[in-house]
């Protein structure tokens, strides 16, 4: 496998993505580029410079000068909005429900989008979001589509949550990850969308291990 394959992999909130990516991107040797993690510190910028997400002029000046920056490494990617280190703030529920919101408005994507084409260009990276296999990387060498079922999902992420000692209830994220699905799925501009040469990948009834494997295998036979 010399060729650097660009890698997409689309997906509802909390369908294994970004754990199928960050474990592929380890085996690979790739770069992982988490492009919620782009529309997430694009939230917290407005929050940061109190612009109402309706404010055309102010949002385009913001974008002009945005500067965000992902410091690879295996032990976890970080994130920085304007040279600040915003990895763990942007994984609080406010913004995640902010990233959803901006994620609706046009000069937003098509700034993503600019970046993430930029990130992509060499190859060797496997890029994970909503709508990567369809708009960032409609040529990318192999998409992929995550699925699984939204009370797998639910308690999935509510697993995780527990452990990080975060007080919400399984039917509170059920319901944030409803939320956020349809507003994903019916927006105007690039919305969730399987690709029509994407591989859907169903886990619920999988392991992290079996999906993996999965995908590399499919990669690996090229
Ligand atoms: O990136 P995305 O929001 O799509 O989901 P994730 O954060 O990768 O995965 C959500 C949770 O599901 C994580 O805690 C994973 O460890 C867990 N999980 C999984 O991704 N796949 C399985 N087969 C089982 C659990
Ligand atoms: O990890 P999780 O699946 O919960 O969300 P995320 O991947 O961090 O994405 C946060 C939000 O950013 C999503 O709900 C989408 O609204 C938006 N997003 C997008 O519109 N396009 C992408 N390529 C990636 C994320």
């Amino acid at each position: 496998m010399n060729k650097k394959f660009v890698i997409a992999i689309d997906g509802p909130a909390a369908s294994g993505k970004s754990t199928t990516a960050k474990q592929l991107a380890i085996k690979l040797k790739y770069i992982y580029i988490d492009t919620g993690a782009m529309y997430r510190a694009c939230g917290l910028c407005t929050l940061l410079q109190n612009i109402s997400l309706d404010d055309e002029v102010a949002l385009k000046k913001m974008l002009d000068k945005i500067s965000i920056k992902i410091e690879y490494a295996e032990k976890g990617n970080r994130i920085f909005l304007n040279g600040e280190n915003v990895s763990e703030r942007i994984r609080e529920a406010d913004i995640t429900k902010l990233s959803s919101q901006i994620a609706v408005i046009g000069m937003v994507r098509r700034k993503m989008v600019e970046l993430q084409r930029k990130m992509g260009e060499d190859g060797g990276v496997i890029m994970d979001g909503r709508d990567i296999g369809t708009i960032v990387f409609p040529n990318a060498d192999f998409k992929f589509f995550m699925l699984a079922d939204v009370e797998t999902r639910a308690l999935r992420r509510w697993e995780e949550m527990k452990n990080n000692r975060k007080n919400i209830t399984l039917e509170e994220i059920k319901e944030e990850l409803i939320w956020r699905d349809r507003n994903d799925t019916t927006r105007k501009i690039s919305p969730l969308l399987q690709a029509e040469d994407a591989i859907p990948i169903n886990n619920s009834e999988m392991t992290i291990k079996e999906q993996v494997e999965m995908i590399y295998s499919v990669i690996e036979r090229g």
